[in-house]
């Protein structure tokens, strides 16, 4: 995976996150450094309030660093304003969350295609994009069906679709296996290293599951608010 050709796609610089808790202060995140290159599949694990998901909503631009930078694909996240950090997450990242949070009056094609309302990629034929998804993701039979109706991994299926049918070239996924059962999260983590590869895409996961973890290029450790390289190969 790793060649002498890689490029770094994203990287953070001495990243704080912090949160004030009355008199006290939490620092979930405590001066991260991380460079990942264009097409890892990258893990994150670590203790249940070890500042994983506050480190990933600060990758993927959904949370402010209190202090240092992030650069993704060579542009500085941190510094651009509200608009333009929306119109770049719009056309350039995608997120999958433990809780899909799909709009339940809307079908799964509807929830599907929300992003591309707010952000129209002229290069991208989305009808094709769209079949293509939609059968890797096996959702053909369930485009007209409200959440409601559907199954706790086929709703993680639409909220896949949703974050990729903008073709993002990087894929944020916080514990996106956590509801599951066994066999569903299986399903869908394949679902989401195939459409990775697929699209070329580079993938962040946290995870709490080592048999994902032992699945990515690389694995990282947060302890702490502290990142540190995990050796998930054993040895
Ligand atoms: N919005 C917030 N306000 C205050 N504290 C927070 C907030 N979000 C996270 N924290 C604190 O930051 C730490 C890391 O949380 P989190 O990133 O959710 O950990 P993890 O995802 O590893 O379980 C915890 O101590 C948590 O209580
Ligand atoms: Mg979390």
């Amino acid at each position: 995976m790793i060649d002498a050709n890689k490029r770094v796609i994203l990287k953070s610089v001495d990243l704080i996150r912090q949160f004030k808790q009355y008199d006290t202060v939490v620092t979930a995140v405590n001066r991260v450094d991380l460079e990942v290159y264009d097409g890892e599949f990258i893990a994150i694990i670590g203790a249940s309030g070890s500042g994983k998901s506050t480190l990933l909503h600060c990758l993927a631009g959904l949370d402010r660093p209190n202090a240092g930078k992030i650069f993704i694909r060579g542009n500085e996240i941190t510094a651009m304003g509200a608009d333009e950090l929306a119109a770049f997450r719009g056309n350039y990242l995608g997120t999958v969350f433990q809780s899909h949070n799909l709009i339940p009056q809307f079908t799964a094609m509807e929830n599907i295609l929300i992003p591309t309302l707010m952000c129209n990629k002229s290069n991208i034929s989305y009808e094709e994009h769209f079949k293509k998804l939609i059968s890797s993701l096996h959702l053909e039979d369930r485009l007209h069906h409200l959440p409601s109706e559907l199954s706790g991994g086929q709703q993680q299926r639409v909220s896949i679709a949703r974050a990729l049918i903008n073709r993002p070239q990087v894929v944020f996924a916080d514990e996106p296996t956590g509801n599951l059962d066994k066999k569903n999260a299986e399903e869908v983590l394949e679902l989401l290293i195939q459409t990775k590869d697929l699209l070329s895409q580079t993938l962040i996961m946290v995870t709490h599951d080592m048999s994902i973890a032992e699945r990515a290029d690389r694995v990282f450790r947060m302890d702490n608010g502290v990142l540190t390289p995990y050796d998930n190969k054993g040895g």
